[in-house]
């Protein structure tokens, strides 16, 4: 991929797109940016104005446990009701939200009012079940309407989700239940991923066999043919029959401002999963104000994020955000390459889609297919797009740019994370003038900094947020210490640090150059190095691990493991594919290294510290760097003897 330092080309907005735009100019982006900077209690007042309240805050922001900041307290609200009620109140019922399309040709549409209708009657199914305000509950779903509506469902009655990805293994599962001490699971007896079947039930059941947290296994059928999905009696209920006789309606309960509204995990630098919570109000606004504005969000849009809800931009940007909104969207079930690998251009063409957000990863993906599959597909629906997930290369960008967007389309590169809630660094399609692989500028109430590890201001080195905004995780699920630790430590208290490095260029403009920690980010999936590390030692034949990122054609990063074996043992195929499959059981396939590579030690220095960087030159076949601190300098001449070898 060529680098970002070389990239000098600039696209402005159109005329036609500015005119049209909420935020049309620099000159109202700055004026709104320096206010929220100035101001920020007023700014956010502002901005909580158009939500539904059943109790205004008394305080717009109070810092005085900070980094445990507190957002519009005092306030009662509640998320599904500014998702739905709000709308059908405002006579927007009948608008479409959802244009779903399932994997095998299903379809439906799911008007505002029949999606409230639906997340009341979930809602009521949940209490039934002795589901209670505050209780945990983790969602195991396809990407069917039942996910968003379930996610719904537990926001309106006050119950805390833990969506977890459909990729997920059983161990997995395991983990994130125990963790949240989760009452209840909800998943399908089966659903679609890429085209192949997944028995989602099944994969419930190995992992939650232990589970004492847990007293319900609720399941929504999704109707696959010939697909077993055995009940524990007692345990196991069918969400069909539950529903059948519950009300239509279900007052929405009044969450306090700061009433956790979810949990999801992401990977950080240990071997465990870190339950990231976010609460009801701050988020809210947040994923609200950032929908509106970064997707400069009209009426008449058809938007679609081809995201997995099971991830933090489903989170906010297909379900929370979007719906807040009030527009009309496409959630689309399967994949970009099946029946054919024009799909996504054809549910484009067919739904008449306006704003497509999508991962670089994709792109990449698109580009290698060929052109061909967006030829004589009518593209001319689109006016904005957008990328999420990872840094997106300029050759990938113009591709999108020129290709997709036929040249008139903004990109929005955005640059946040799970911690964030929404979009930090941005942007504004009818302002910003873009650049290829750069995310800009900040979003309104964001101040970034580029600093050293002293905390100097220095033009690349890592990213840091100055200032605290309402979306901004709450902390770590069960660990304040480490949420404070993880977070904001590095500067003592004055930053947040969100791993990232990025570099600052004369036009204020912020590019973001990657993970400054070990933290792998494959086809847009956050993953651990420590996380593998710690599956593959769990082998008998495995003494130690080293697994490093290398950069990918496509994923943009993979994952290459390095992998000492006990003396004696063998080192061949079957241990190779034994240790494969310990990362699927234990993390899913998409974890899977491209990789794994043997040998009898690592390069460590003379105290025993593991030198990653010397793996990362073997990896990516680079000359080797300094190796004159080793304790023993011969083994990675070794190493890179097998990795050659096994190229
Ligand atoms: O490294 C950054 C990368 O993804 C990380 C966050 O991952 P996750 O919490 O899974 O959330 C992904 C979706 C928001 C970040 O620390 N990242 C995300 N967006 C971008 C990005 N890197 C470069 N450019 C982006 N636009």
């Amino acid at each position: 991929m060529e680098s970002v330092s070389q990239e000098h080309r600039s696209f402005p907005p159109s005329e036609s797109f500015s005119a049209n735009a909420r935020i049309g100019s620099m000159a109202a982006y700055r004026e709104l940016y320096e206010k929220s900077i100035a101001e920020p209690e007023a700014f956010w007042a502002d901005a909580a104005e158009g939500l539904h309240w059943f109790r205004r805050w008394e305080r717009v922001l109070n810092a005085d446990a900070a980094p445990f900041y507190k957002w519009y307290e005092g306030a009662r609200t509640n998320l599904a009701y500014n998702c739905l009620d709000r709308h059908v109140e405002n006579g927007l019922g009948g608008k479409t939200a959802i244009h779903w399309v399932g994997e095998p040709g299903d379809v439906r549409k799911i008007t505002y009012e029949e999606l409230l209708g639906e997340v009341c009657r979930f809602a009521n199914v949940l209490k039934k079940l002795g589901v209670q305000k505050g209780d945990r509950v983790a969602l195991y779903l396809p990407m069917i309407p039942e996910l968003v509506v379930a996610v719904l469902a537990c926001a309106r009655i006050g119950a805390v989700h833990s969506v977890i990805f459909a990729g997920f293994s059983s161990d997995s599962i395991r983990d994130r239940v125990l963790d949240s001490e989760a009452r209840m699971v909800i998943t399908a007896d089966g659903g679609y991923r890429r085209g192949k079947v997944l028995e989602l039930k099944k994969i419930v059941d190995a992992g939650v066999s232990t589970c004492d947290c847990l007293s319900e296994v609720l399941v929504v059928k999704r109707g696959i043919e010939g697909l077993e999905c055995p009940m524990t009696a007692g345990r196991d209920v069918w969400y069909e029959e539950m529903v059948s006789g519950v009300e239509d309606f279900c007052p929405a309960e009044e969450m306090d401002a700061e009433d956790l509204l979810f949990l999801l995990y992401t990977s950080g630098t240990t071997g465990k999963p870190k339950g990231i919570m976010h609460t009801t109000a701050g988020y809210m606004v947040f994923a609200y104000l950032t929908a509106k504005y970064v997707f400069d969000l009209q009426p008449d849009d058809v938007y679609w994020c081809t995201a997995d809800v099971g991830w933090i931009t489903g989170h906010t940007y297909i379900v929370y955000g979007i719906l807040q909104n009030g527009v009309s969207q496409v959630l689309y079930e399967g994949a970009p390459n099946h029946p054919d690998e024009g799909r996504f251009w054809e549910i484009v063409e067919a739904y008449k889609v306006s704003i497509f957000y999508t991962a670089p990863t994709a792109i990449r993906a698109f580009m290698k297919w060929g052109d061909s599959w967006l030829e004589g597909k009518d593209l001319s629906s689109l006016r904005l797009l957008g990328t999420v997930g990872e840094p997106i290369n300029p050759e990938a960008w113009m591709w999108y740019h020129e290709k997709v967007g036929g040249g008139r389309c903004p990109i929005v590169d955005t640059w946040w994370q799970t911690e964030t809630g929404g979009h930090l660094l941005t942007p504004m399609p009818g302002a910003t003038s873009t650049k290829p692989g750069c995310a800009t500028l900040p979003f309104f109430g964001i101040e970034p900094a580029v600093l050293d590890d002293a905390g100097n201001d220095v033009a690349a080195g890592i990213l840091a947020i100055k200032k605290p905004w309402p979306g901004m995780m709450r902390g770590i699920y069960g660990d304040p210490d480490r949420y404070r630790q993880t977070y904001w430590c590095k500067w003592g208290g004055q930053y947040y640090f969100p791993g990232d490095g990025a570099r600052c260029d004369a036009d204020g403009y912020y590019w973001i150059l990657g993970r400054v920690d070990d933290v792998v980010n494959v086809s847009g999936h956050r993953i651990g190095t420590a996380e593998l590390e710690s599956v593959f030692v769990e082998h008998a034949d495995v003494a130690e691990s080293a697994v490093v990122g290398v950069p990918h054609e496509i994923k943009g990063q993979g994952l290459m493991a390095f992998v000492t074996v006990i003396q004696g043992r063998a080192q061949d195929e079957k241990l190779n594919r034994e240790l494969m499959g310990m990362i699927d059981q234990s993390i899913g396939k998409f974890a899977r290294p491209e990789r794994i590579i043997f040998s009898s030690d690592l390069p460590k220095t003379r105290s025993g510290k593991i030198m990653r960087r010397l793996l990362r030159d073997i990896a990516e076949g680079r000359e080797l760097g300094n190796t004159t601190t080793l304790a023993d300098p011969g083994i990675v001449e070794q190493i890179q003897r097998q990795f050659q070898e096994g190229a």
